[in-house]
């Protein structure tokens, strides 16, 4: 079939389907509720980055919903590798993805109906990255702002679980979107400490220290985590804190880390300028450096090549 030829693949439930041809129920609890989990990872040079670890972190998701994916973990790494195996002929040489496993409950069922199917909805695809979009990120530096809307305490929700539940970051990025269209909005958790973004972890560095808020309130990033090991390898002093926007203003240097930015240089927090004149801070480079060495691929310049 030529038409589908040219559409990526995605998995579903035990099938390889071209991307039109895959349908959920409108009663999927994902759907309804916001009942799913997901973990995303990226390639460089079509390749997977830390697999096993964020299929891992799926799995700590799942079991925290108490959702059962029918599927073992091991099964989860190889379905997401057909996946990338099936789509790696539609990108280009610049190119790269995000591959995402996405799990719901499944189908709510209706009193005295047989439901559509049982168990859990499995789907895995992927989506080129959004290196157009961002590009300008690695020129300028990220502006964040801090919102009114703090980030869901775990009291209620811990964060550390990737549900596919975004509203409250969502809610925060309108926010800030509404003050300033193109700055990424950091969150506060209940007891005013900067917790995270949508999609990204912050770090601040203060007097050659590298600070990360502590892992209770935030998701704890593969690529936080990647930070952490490559700043222990350089000898970079390197602490979870309870941080705040004094610290945030007093910082010499801020970037957010995230699967698909790796990590990028923060300009601006509030309006205030983070450091000199120079975007790309000493310690922030070091670290950008080790990042690319590690990952086989210039990222930033990846990201340059796309600028418009
Ligand atoms: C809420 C949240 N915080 C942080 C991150 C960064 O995590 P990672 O580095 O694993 O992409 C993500 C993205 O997965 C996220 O959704």
């Amino acid at each position: 079939m030529p038409a589908l030829a040219n559409q990526r693949t995605a998995y579903l439930n035990g099938e390889y389907l071209a991307e039109s041809q895959v349908l959920l129920p409108f009663r999927d609890r994902g759907f309804l509720y916001g009942d799913a989990v997901f973990d995303t990872t990226r390639t460089f040079g079509h390749r997977i980055f830390r697999l096993q670890a964020h299929v891992d972190r799926l799995y700590r998701s799942l079991r925290y919903l108490r959702i059962d994916p029918g599927l073992a973990p091991e099964q989860m790494v190889a379905v997401t590798e057909e996946v990338l195996e099936r789509n790696r002929h539609l990108l280009d040489s610049e190119g790269d993805y995000w591959v995402s496993q996405r799990v719901s409950r499944g189908v709510a069922s209706v009193d005295g109906e047989e439901p559509p199917r049982a168990g859990a909805t499995v789907l895995v695809e992927c989506t080129p990255l959004p290196l157009r979009e961002r590009a300008a990120l690695y020129r300028d530096g990220i502006r964040v702002i801090v919102p009114a809307q703090r980030r869901t305490p775990a009291e209620a929700l811990s964060p550390r679980a990737k549900t596919s539940n975004y509203p409250n970051m969502i809610v925060a990025d309108q926010e800030v979107s509404a003050i300033d269209p193109g700055a990424w909005a950091v969150l506060l958790d209940m007891q005013g400490h900067l917790a995270e973004g949508r999609g990204s972890n912050l770090f601040l560095v203060s007097a050659g220290e590298l600070l990360t808020p502590k892992a209770l309130n935030v998701l704890p990033g593969i690529s936080r985590q990647t930070v952490l090991e490559l700043a222990a390898e350089l000898g970079i002093p390197c602490r979870e804190a309870d941080l705040d926007l004094y610290d945030a203003y007093a910082a010499d240097e801020a970037f957010l880390t995230s699967t698909s930015l790796c990590l990028c240089p923060v300009r601006s927090i509030n309006g205030m300028q983070v450091g000199g004149e120079e975007v790309f801070g000493p310690v922030t480079r070091r670290l950008i450096e080790a990042y690319r060495v590690l990952v086989g691929c210039d990222f930033v310049e990846q990201y340059r090549r796309h600028s418009r």
